[in-house]
């Protein structure tokens, strides 16, 4: 179907910076640099300063993120790791892939982990929490980090989908012992492929994660450290993403302009719950701009009968995927939310006027 208004439109912002990636490009093509060279060096240490952390590290993926960092905790066969109910499967996949056992937790009205309902999932074999970052806004971390230190977990932060989010001005992917990353095209930064990162301040955890993304082998010694992996963010990736990162403070700006357009021409409907929450605390960077309607399915398929592309992620929640063989303890929230979600187009390319034609087809709805 070809759409009025695309939920993102990846060509479009290649024609907004044509001549600054061109440029990348070229760089990386003239020279040959394809493995871990200086673009890869400069994205890591552009994205360490823009969340606030010691050290990133670049990776294949938001996944490889997620899997290398509970590794680096020491997360293994016997141990449970808490994760929330409503995330992308890799969240939950990670600590499977470890040999450990994901223990889903409700989420709240924001979408993320509800820190009331922690503690009673937390056993003996808990090592770790995962909260997750969902849509551009972060999970309550002051009242994760509380839980953590009380119960001594080692807090891994999902904040894939939450770059330039921030608590009290503190960054997310800087609380955890990593913030783990994910530069897939759709993302607030979005690569041109697969791409993601850890941002810590533990140096060994660094150290860790650079030497098994190459297979285990210090890179200046030639001596393998462990069984590894490969799972190196490509260095024109990285080149590109550096470019990205440039903008993406104006580019949050602009998320937030749209957001408030949505808001100002949307909330007097009774149907629709917009992604508006009332903590001051939290900074929501609008990564999905998430709208709720009991009318889930009409409401989704309405919008694009009309031409507008939209997401509903997750119609079917991951556990209730039977080859997961995870435990439905029965999550009311994550429950009626997966039934109702529908995510509008958000994104820098998008003009005023189809923000305006969004805004027309869910008030004709
Ligand atoms: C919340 C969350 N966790 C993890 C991931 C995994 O990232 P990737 O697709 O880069 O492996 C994603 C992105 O798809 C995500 O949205």
């Amino acid at each position: 179907m070809v759409y009025k208004v695309k939920f993102v439109d990846p060509a479009k912002v290649y024609e907004m910076i044509k001549d600054e990636l061109d440029v990348a490009y070229f760089e990386v093509m003239d020279k040959g640099d394809l493995i871990d060279r200086g673009q890869l060096k400069s994205f890591e240490t552009n994205l360490a300063a823009f969340v606030g952390t010691k050290y990133a590290v670049g990776l294949n993926s938001g996944y490889d993120a997620l899997h290398l960092s509970l590794r680096a905790a020491g997360i293994g066969s016997g141990d449970e790791v808490i994760v929330p109910a409503h995330t992308f499967v890799a969240t939950a996949s990670a600590v499977v892939n470890v040999g450990a056992k994901p223990v889903l937790v409700d989420v709240g009205k924001d979408f993320n982990i509800d820190c009331g309902e922690i503690a009673a999932a937390i056993t003996l074999r808990t090592k770790a929490i995962i909260p997750v970052h969902l849509s551009g806004y972060m999970a309550d971390m002051v009242q994760v980090m509380e839980i953590a230190a009380k119960h001594d977990l080692v807090v891994v932060e999902d904040a894939c989908q939450s770059l330039g989010a921030s608590m009290m001005g503190k960054m997310a992917g800087s609380w955890g012992l990593t913030g783990c990353w994910s530069f897939y095209p759709f993302k607030i930064l979005g690569g041109y492929g697969d791409g993601g990162a850890i941002t810590t301040n533990n140096p060994d955890v660094a150290l860790f994660a650079t030497r098994m993304r190459y297979n285990g082998e210090d890179r200046d010694t030639g001596e393998y450290h462990g069984h590894g992996f490969t799972c190196l963010l490509d260095n024109l990736q990285a080149a590109f993403l550096d470019v990205k990162l440039r903008h993406l403070p104006k580019w949050i700006i602009r998320r937030k302009e749209i957001a408030a357009r949505y808001r100002a021409a949307l909330s007097d409907i009774p149907d629709l719950l917009l992604p508006h929450y009332r903590d001051p605390r939290r900074d929501h960077v609008y990564q999905n701009y998430t709208v709720r309607s009991k009318r889930g399915n009409d409401f989704s398929e309405f919008m694009k009968t009309r031409g507008v592309e939209v997401l509903t992620q997750f119609r079917k929640p991951y556990y209730r995927h039977e080859a997961l063989k995870l435990e439905d303890r029965g999550f009311p929230e994550t429950g009626t939310l997966s039934r109702e979600v529908c995510s509008l187009p958000m994104n820098v390319e998008i003009a005023d006027e189809e923000v305006d034609y969004v805004i027309e087809v869910v008030r004709s709805f």
